[in-house]
């Protein structure tokens, strides 16, 4: 086997490589509505929120209602999120509050363990 022969066998290793990390990576992304949990105001809170960001961002949260609520007022006043109608702003933030409550303080907690 001559030395370059060696050299693509290798790239062909690393490309398989990250191909397989490719794949794990969506058990950790929010990458569609069906990848959070079911609920009335789910779609809507999905599209509103990552038109920005991953929704991964708002899925590793955890917090009360009025901390949703004012997470929502710090993304209109700070990153230019639309104002909301009071019914769709409600809508979300039953979603968000139910779905990602606060998390009970139970000391260490596996940042790579799944999530619902
Ligand atoms: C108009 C754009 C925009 C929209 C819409 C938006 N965000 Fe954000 N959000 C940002 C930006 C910009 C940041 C900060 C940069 C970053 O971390 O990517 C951010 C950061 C965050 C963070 C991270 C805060 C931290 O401590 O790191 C959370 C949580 C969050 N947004 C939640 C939400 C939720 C929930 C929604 C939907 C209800 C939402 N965002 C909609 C622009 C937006």
């Amino acid at each position: 086997m001559v030395l370059s022969d060696a050299l693509a066998g290798g790239r062909r290793r690393l490309a398989a490589l990250a191909c397989v990390l490719a794949m794990a990576a969506p058990a950790l992304a929010v990458e569609h509505p069906e990848d959070i949990p079911e609920g009335e105001g789910r779609d809507e809170t999905f599209y509103l929120c990552s038109a920005c960001h991953s929704f991964t961002l708002v899925a590793r949260q955890g917090m009360s209602r009025g901390m949703w609520d004012e997470l929502l007022d710090w993304m209109v006043e700070r990153h230019g999120m639309p104002e909301l109608e009071d019914w769709e702003r409600a809508l979300i933030l039953d979603y968000l509050a139910a779905t990602y409550p606060p998390k009970p303080a139970t000391g260490w907690v596996n940042p790579f363990a799944p999530r619902n």
